[in-house]
């Protein structure tokens, strides 16, 4: 086996340095950052003279709380690359994730940016416990999505080899696994305990799977999770954050020595606390949405990005940045899916596009196993209300369900139903999502 526990050798010396050098660096590239982003992003620098702001009046880090934040509405609204600080040409990769509508949030990365990305995903995978020469199998999905591709420039980058298998097909899957006999698998947690039960399925013991570590992440999952996952496949389970917007996976990431929640790589992302509601900036410890400006992107800078995932900062433990803690929830209605995130407001868009069908719907998400089932109930308009044979309504659904998987890439079980159906609330409106899965803790 050669997954092993860091020395302090391998690590970078930012990871372990005090807190005053940390704080120093971060000031000196903060600096930078807002100024990269007010001079080349013309909607940010509106923001900024809007709020009556300007670069120099940062001159601590605590004076970063007087810039405004930016949302996925300010991605939205200058799709697709209207955000973005240096030319075209300057360009090295494009990636993408949902946007709540039709238009996705498109992000963009120089060569520099895939440089520093490839460091911290290489930097999570050892702080995992992976080291050069070990093999890793990358199911995470490759395409736009910065799963694949983001794990896999790390991979390479620790030393590692990569097997770029991507997502699906788990048959194959677990048949690649036993023939190449990797020691680390990247995948989100969901999947990997679908590759578990095959395992299972083909008697094959935890005790024969050549796997050490898995580095798992792209959606909510606890600590129930994590000992089944650490059961069924016999590794070690580390979590591992990040999102499109400010980088893809590897924003943040857990030690293996601690397994305590994932460490910032604070040299690259600072991290605030805010209250979802007013926006103020919390002290570490408390919960609310956390919030991150970029330190080094030249591309994609973003400055107070909410992300809108709701933790708490937590301090610093194997290495000297502080961590988050679970992500406990989300300050919006963004759902994630079998890894995929999904806003309602594009299930909306879809049924809306059908003239056949009321503007009432429901979206159940249940779980069925380990994976995430999606039910969407919609209504017949009132006109064709019952005046529809059976074949005419299947194939509404039919269409519906073809739609939404092509447009929005997940799979759905569609009931149509008659007018007025959905039960409505007092207020006359659905209750437009039920999330039925079991919470993870
Ligand atoms: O999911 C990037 C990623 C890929 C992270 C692979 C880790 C591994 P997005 O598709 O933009 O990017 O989704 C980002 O997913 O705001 C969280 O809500 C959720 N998320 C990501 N990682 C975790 C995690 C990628 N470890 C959104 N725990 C984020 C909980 C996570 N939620």
């Amino acid at each position: 086996m050669t997954v092993k526990k860091p020395q302090t050798g391998d690590l970078d010396p930012i990871e372990t340095a005090s807190r005053d050098e940390i704080s120093a660096l971060q000031l000196e590239r903060l600096k930078w950052s807002v100024r990269h982003c007010y001079d080349n992003v013309e909607p940010y620098r509106r923001k900024c003279l809007e709020k009556g702001v300007h670069p120099d009046d940062l001159k601590t880090l605590g004076d970063l709380g007087k810039f405004p934040f930016m949302t996925k509405l300010d991605l939205r609204d200058n799709y697709p690359f209207g955000l973005f600080a240096v030319p075209r040409t300057q360009l090295a990769r494009l990636h993408a994730s949902s946007g709540t509508t039709g238009k996705s949030v498109v992000v963009g990365y120089t060569r520099n940016d895939i440089d520093n990305w490839a460091s911290v995903v290489a930097r999570s995978i050892r702080a995992a416990g992976g080291r050069p020469g070990d093999m890793v199998h990358v199911a995470y999905g490759y395409g736009l999505f910065t799963g694949g591709l983001g794990a896999h420039y790390g991979v390479e980058r620790a030393g590692c080899c990569a097997v770029p298998i991507s997502g699906g097909q788990t048959e194959k899957q677990v048949q690649q696994i036993m023939d190449f006999r990797p020691e680390i698998i990247m995948v989100t947690p969901s999947y990997s305990l679908v590759i578990a039960e095959e395992f299972e399925r083909l008697g094959i013991k935890p005790e024969d799977i050549s796997l050490k570590v898995g580095i798992f992440g792209a959606e909510p999952w606890g600590q129930g999770m994590r000992s089944e996952i650490e059961r069924k496949l016999g590794i070690d389970a580390i979590d591992i954050y990040g999102l499109t917007e400010v980088m893809g996976p590897g924003v943040a990431s857990e030690c293996i020595e601690t397994k305590d929640g994932p460490v910032i790589w604070e040299d690259h992302f600072y991290p605030e606390i805010i209250d979802p509601d007013t926006g103020e900036v919390l002290p570490d410890g408390e919960e609310g949405e956390l919030v991150f400006t970029s330190l080094t992107k030249e591309a994609f800078p973003v400055i107070r990005y909410r992300t809108r995932d709701l933790t708490r900062l937590l301090p610093p433990t194997a290495r000297s940045f502080r961590r988050i803690d679970k992500i406990t929830g989300r300050s919006d209605d963004m759902l994630i899916i079998r890894g995929v995130n999904v806003f309602p407001t594009q299930i909306e868009e879809q049924i809306l596009r059908d003239k056949r069908l009321a503007g009432t719907y429901q979206i159940l998400v249940s779980r069925d196993g380990h994976l995430d089932n999606v039910e969407v109930r919609c209504e017949l308009q009132r006109e064709l209300s019952g005046r529809l044979a059976p074949n005419e309504i299947q194939a509404i659904g039919k269409e519906l369900q073809h739609r939404i998987k092509t447009i929005i890439g997940i799979s759905t079980r569609i009931t149509l139903m008659e007018h007025d159906s959905i039960p409505r609330t007092l207020t006359g409106k659905a209750k437009r999502v039920l999330d039925e899965r079991p919470k993870q803790n």
